[in-house]
């Protein structure tokens, strides 16, 4: 996987997933532009925080990745929000979190980024979707519907843009050992670390995902390694398929 001088704009940097993407990419020696609500304990070389609920904030970040870095090659839309529930208990505060964050954030980055991405040459995105948008899981209606929504775009603008030399593709994770995981346990009562062994030996292979499981996989995608990849759905689950 070459990635080396490679320039990367990855969002939420700050989170499991996103800090696993920046610290391997910086590893291999990319350029990082970390974008969270809060990057002050991410270690980059650009640093852009700000709320992707906020249009103008999402519409601005590949330009200012590029200026920063000098050059935009990667994108990474990581960032992500959860809201449990069928859509009879999801009140409409849940609903824009969720769309917002999930859906119209990495749609107005892909837009701002693929013109970018075009004048240098071309480029590659990768988009954090989930199992849970390809089939639906229970009790998570919005964050399904916006995950289902994400892979969507993924494969159309995989398709679109693939002739400007920009490949867009998704990771679709199954559960994945991070804050967004745990905070979901704790707010339900569970014990953190029993509910991760419990819901471990659910996964054929044994065990829940680490952070780097999945962010090995982003760096492929973004890498020359997945050079003939355009608009593909990649699901990471460790043979658990969502039921
Ligand atoms: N953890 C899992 O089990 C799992 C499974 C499948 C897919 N995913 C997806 O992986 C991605 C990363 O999730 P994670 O598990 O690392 O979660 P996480 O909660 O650790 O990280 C998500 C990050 O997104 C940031 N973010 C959320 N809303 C934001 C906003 N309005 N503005 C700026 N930043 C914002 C948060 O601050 C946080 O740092 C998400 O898209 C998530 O849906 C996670």
């Amino acid at each position: 996987m070459e990635l080396n001088g490679k320039r990367a704009l990855i969002t939420g940097a700050a989170g499991g997933i996103g800090g696993a993407i920046t610290r391997m990419l910086r590893e291999r020696g990319a350029r990082v532009a970390v974008a969270d609500r809060d990057t002050g304990g991410v270690e980059a070389d650009a640093h852009l925080p700000g709320d992707l609920l906020d249009g103008a904030y999402a519409d601005a970040l590949p330009g200012r990745a590029a200026k920063a870095l000098g050059g935009l090659d990667i994108v990474v839309n990581n960032a992500g929000v959860i809201t449990r529930g069928p859509v009879t208990d999801s009140s409409d505060a849940d609903l824009a979190l969720s769309l917002g964050v999930n859906v119209t954030a990495p749609f107005r980055i892909c837009r701002a980024a693929i013109p970018i991405m075009a004048e240098g040459g071309g480029g590659a995105i990768v988009n954090v979707a989930s199992c849970w948008g390809l089939r639906p899981g229970p009790n998570h209606a919005l964050y399904c519907m916006t995950k289902a929504a994400i892979a969507s775009l993924t494969q159309c603008m995989g398709m679109d843009h693939a002739h400007q030399g920009i490949r867009i593709n998704a990771v679709c994770p199954n559960e994945v050992n991070t804050p967004m995981l745990l905070t979901g346990f704790a707010r339900r009562g569970f014990d953190p670390d029993r509910a991760v062994a419990e819901l471990g030996l659910t996964v054929p292979l044994g065990r829940i995902a680490e952070p780097e499981d999945i962010a090995d996989v982003v760096l492929f995608l973004a890498s020359d390694a997945a050079r003939y990849m355009c608009g593909s759905l990649v699901e990471v689950n460790g043979g658990k398929a969502v039921a």
